[in-house]
C-alpha cells in the first residue's frame, strides 16, 4: 500500500481537479480521504479530519449514515437508473412527492439534473422559453446580482459574476443586467428600479436568497427578497430562486425562502444537500404559472427539449427520499438552531477580536470569516486554512474568507474544536 506522498503521486498523474492548479497540487498538503466515519474523514494514512466545509457544502447529516446507506442498498436490489426521457421511475415519483409539499412554489414540477449548475442552466432555458411560448420574442435577458455565483456551464457562468480566474471565460458568458449584491447600501432599491427600467426584455431574476454562498457568505435580509419578489410581480417578471447552497437546512430553515414570509418563487433550483450529500442530484423546481405555458400538442414547439442521461437518477432519488425523511425523524433543524448559536457566541469571543479579523457573517450554519490582510497577495485564506488542517480541520477559503460549513448533525464537542482550531490558526497567520 502506498503512503501518503506515494498516494498524491499516483493522484497528480491521473486526476485533475476542479478549481486546483495541479502544478502546485502536491505541494499544497492535499488530504486524500480514503474513508469516513460519522463527521470525519480518514486519509490513506489513517489520520482524521473534522469535516468542517461538509465537503464542499454538501454533507448534511454526516458520512456513512446507516440508514442513507441502507436506503442505496435497497434501490441497488430495484434498479440503479433508468431514463427519464418520456419514461417514469417509481421512486423519482415519490420523490417528487415527497418534496412537493416542502418546497415553497406553487403546486411545484421537478425537473431533475445531476449538479447545481445544470439545474440552474435548466432554469433559464426555462425561464427563456416561457416567454417564447407565449409569443413573447424580446425577454431574453436575465437580472443577476453582483457576487452571485451559479455554477461553472457557460449560462450558469454567465448569470453569475466572475472571480475565482472565471473571468477569462468572459468572452463565452451572455450578457446580463446586472445590480449590485442585496446586501450593498441602497442596492435593494436600485434592483427594484432596474427591474421597473428593463422589464420588457428580463425573462428572469435570478437570486441566491439570503446568503451569496460563493461570493464569501455575503448576506442580505428577508425584507430584501420579498422587495424583489414585489418588484418582479409589478413587472410581471420571473424569479428564480437558487437553493443550491442554502437549501436542505443550512440556513436555519428547510430553505432560505422559508424566513421570507409571503415569498413564492416562480422556479427555485435544488442541488448539494438534496441527497445528503451521498451523489450527484439537483432539480429545477417549476410552479404551475411555469409549467402551463410549457403544455400543448405531442411533439409541438412548446415542449421542453432539453435533458440529460442520468437526469432523475434513481439511486440518487432514493437516497434524497431517506433522506428527506431523516431530517424530520431526528429533528436536525432543531439541531442547526442550537449549534448556529453556539458558533455564534463562540465566534464572537474566540475569534471576532483577533487581530486580522474585520467581519464574521452568518445564517444558521453558512458562516464566513472575512480576514483583512494589511497588504494583498498574503494569502491569509490559504494559510489560515492550511493551519486549520494541521489541527485535524478540514476548512477550504473563499479568497481571504474563512468559510465553516459544517454538517448539520455537527455536535457541541465538535463546533468547540472547529471553533478552537480556527482561533489558534487565525492566531497563529495573522498575529496576535
Ligand atoms: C448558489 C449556487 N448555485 C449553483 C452552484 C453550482 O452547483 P454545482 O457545483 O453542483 O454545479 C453552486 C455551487 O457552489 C452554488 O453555490
Amino acid at each position: 500500500m502506498a503512503d501518503l506522498q506515494g498516494w498524491i503521486e499516483r493522484d497528480v498523474a491521473s486526476v485533475w481537479h476542479g478549481f486546483t492548479q495541479m502544478g502546485a497540487y502536491a505541494n499544497n498538503h492535499p488530504v486524500i480521504v480514503e474513508r469516513a466515519e460519522g463527521r470525519e474523514l480518514i486519509d490513506v494514512e489513517g489520520n482524521r479530519y473534522l469535516d468542517a466545509i461538509s465537503s464542499l457544502w454538501v454533507t448534511t447529516l454526516g458520512h456513512r449514515v446507516e440508514e442513507l446507506d441502507q436506503a442505496i442498498r435497497d434501490q441497488l436490489d430495484r434498479v440503479a437508473h433508468t431514463t427519464m426521457l418520456g419514461n417514469g421511475n417509481r421512486v423519482v415519483i415519490e420523490l417528487a412527492e415527497a418534496l412537493a409539499p416542502l418546497v415553497p412554489v406553487d403546486r411545484p414540477r421537478f425537473l431533475f439534473a445531476s449538479d447545481g449548475a445544470a439545474a440552474v442552466e435548466q432554469a433559464i432555458k426555462i425561464a427563456f422559453q416561457y416567454w417564447t411560448n407565449q409569443g413573447v420574442r424580446s425577454r431574453t435577458s436575465y437580472l443577476a446580482f453582483s457576487g452571485a455565483y451559479h455554477g461553472d456551464t457557460i449560462g450558469s457562468l454567465a448569470i453569475g459574476d466572475g472571480g475565482f480566474g472565471t473571468d477569462i471565460f468572459d468572452p463565452l458568458r451572455f450578457p446580463v443586467v446586472r445590480t449590485p449584491s442585496l446586501g450593498e447600501p441602497g442596492a435593494v432599491q436600485a434592483a427594484i428600479e432596474t427591474i421597473a427600467t428593463n422589464a420588457s426584455r428580463l425573462a428572469a431574476i435570478v437570486l441566491e436568497p439570503l446568503v451569496q454562498g460563493a461570493a464569501g457568505m455575503a448576506m442580505h435580509d428577508p425584507e430584501a427578497v420579498q422587495a424583489i419578489a414585489k418588484a418582479a410581480q409589478d413587472n410581471d417578471v420571473l424569479v428564480i430562486h437558487d437553493e443550491v447552497a442554502t437549501g436542505f437546512g443550512r440556513t436555519g430553515t428547510l430553505f432560505a425562502t422559508d424566513q421570507c414570509p409571503g415569498v413564492q418563487p416562480d422556479m427555485m433550483v435544488l442541488g448539494k444537500g438534496i441527497t445528503g450529500g451521498y451523489l450527484p442530484l439537483a432539480a429545477t423546481v417549476a410552479s404551475q404559472r411555469v409549467w402551463e405555458a410549457f403544455i400543448g400538442e405531442d411533439l409541438s414547439e412548446r415542449t421542453f427539449y432539453h435533458g440529460h442521461s442520468y437526469s432523475g437518477n434513481a439511486l440518487g432519488a432514493a437516497v434524497a427520499l431517506r433522506h428527506l425523511e431523516l431530517l424530520e425523524e431526528w429533528n436536525v433543524l432543531a439541531n442547526v438552531t442550537e449549534r448556529a448559536e453556539q458558533f455564534r457566541q463562540l465566534l464572537s469571543t474566540q475569534v471576532g477580536p483577533l487581530a486580522g479579523v474585520a467581519q464574521i457573517r452568518q445564517r444558521g450554519l453558512m458562516i464566513g470569516i472575512e480576514l483583512s490582510a494589511p497588504e494583498d497577495g498574503l494569502r491569509w485564506g490559504r494559510k489560515v486554512s492550511a493551519a486549520c488542517v494541521d489541527r485535524g480541520v478540514l476548512i477550504r477559503p473563499l479568497g481571504d474568507v474563512i468559510v465553516i460549513m459544517a454538517p448539520l448533525t455537527t455536535t457541541s464537542a465538535e463546533v468547540e474544536t472547529i471553533v478552537g482550531a480556527v482561533a489558534e490558526s487565525v492566531s497563529e497567520v495573522c498575529g496576535q
